[in-house]
């Protein structure tokens, strides 16, 4: 089948797009390299699959590109590519209007007629629910932050092509992705680096914050199953369905990595999730997916992977 992926060097798309070129498929990969953290990662994310024979890659901004040859032919389209992350959307507020809804935006708007498409999978959030986003996907809507609202107003763009154009949607509502190349700003990537290093970890919060983190294999795996298989006008949580505290994770990763945390208590940041864990039963009911990975040996997999970063 023929893919495309938008932030196919991000942390996600960088193994979406490595899954489905292993599974035979080819893959049109859209990135534009955004600042949010530095281009020698994301380089190194799509090293293994820059020059495999059924990728083909464009630097684009989607905001601002021609998108036409891009989407030509697509059967499957995963939009992953955004800003994410909630601290930076309350000072560059532009920048997530223009890369997560403007970007979505031009992007549905060259999916209008295509004929090739069968589905369209828009990569959402646990952001979208806001402070407490505990449950299934009936929570309401209530994002804590600029993010989640340019997220939200995301699915609801896509959710408008499809009534109007027809365009396949279906809403994948990520909860905390973790593993092997876990963007840098992250709270897990953040507790291996300090523990590693030594240095006392910056905790926000009284730690006692509830986490329901989705393996990245596990999050690949939903996320092509959404694509075969869900039905268009669904929107699905995508959780870990395990539930850790965010200090109880702490202690599994000292345990792991055989070395203690010291812990620096800063006060919580605005926006801040209180508690993000999915009720992941209607994707099982939907597509059969269940994850596979419990919390221990994921972060045992960043671990292994974090101290090559370092050595
Ligand atoms: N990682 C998580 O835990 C998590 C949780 C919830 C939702 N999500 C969503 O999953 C998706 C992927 O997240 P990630 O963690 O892999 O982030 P990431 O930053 O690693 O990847 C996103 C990629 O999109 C690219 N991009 C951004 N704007 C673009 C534009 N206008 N044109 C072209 N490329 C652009 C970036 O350069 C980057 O490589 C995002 O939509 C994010 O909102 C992620």
């Amino acid at each position: 089948m023929k893919c495309v992926v938008t932030g196919c060097a991000g942390f996600i798309g960088s193994h979406l797009t490595e899954r489905l070129l292993n599974d035979g498929h080819s893959v049109v990969g859209v990135d534009c390299f955004t600042d949010y953290y530095p281009r020698a990662i994301k380089e190194s994310n799509a090293a293994g699959f820059r020059d495999h024979p059924q990728f083909e890659f464009h630097e684009h901004d989607l905001a601002t590109g021609h998108l036409d040859a891009v989407v030509d032919g697509a059967e499957y389209i995963f939009h992953l590519a955004a800003m994410p992350g909630l601290t930076r959307s309350w000072i560059d507020f532009d920048v997530y209007a223009r890369c997560n809804l403007t970007a979505t935006h031009r992007l549905l708007e060259s999916l209008k007629g295509l004929k090739s498409l069968k589905k369209f999978v828009y990569a959402s959030t646990s952001s979208v629910y806001g402070k407490y986003a505990s449950g299934d996907e009936n929570l309401p809507t209530r994002p804590s932050s600029p993010y989640g609202i340019t997220k939200l107003a995301g699915e609801q763009l896509a959710r408008v092509y499809l009534d109007e154009f027809d365009v396949p949607t279906v809403v994948l509502r990520f909860f905390s992705v973790y593993g092997p190349r876990q963007r840098p700003e992250m709270g897990y990537h953040l507790f291996i680096k300090w523990i590693l290093a030594g240095t006392p970890i910056k905790l926000t919060g009284d730690g006692l914050q509830v986490r329901g983190n989705t393996y990245i294999g596990d999050c690949v795996e939903a996320t092509l199953q959404t694509g075969l298989k869900a039905m268009p006008g669904e929107t699905f949580n995508l959780g870990g369905g395990e539930i850790t505290t965010i200090i109880d994770a702490i202690r599994t990763i000292e345990r792991l990595a055989g070395k203690p945390a010291k812990i620096e208590r800063h006060p919580s940041r605005p926006g801040d999730q209180l508690a993000t864990a999915a009720d992941v039963t209607k994707l099982w009911r939907h597509l059969g997916w269940k994850p596979t990975t419990g919390l221990e040996a994921g972060l045992a997999k960043q671990i292994d992977w974090q101290r090559g970063l370092v050595s």
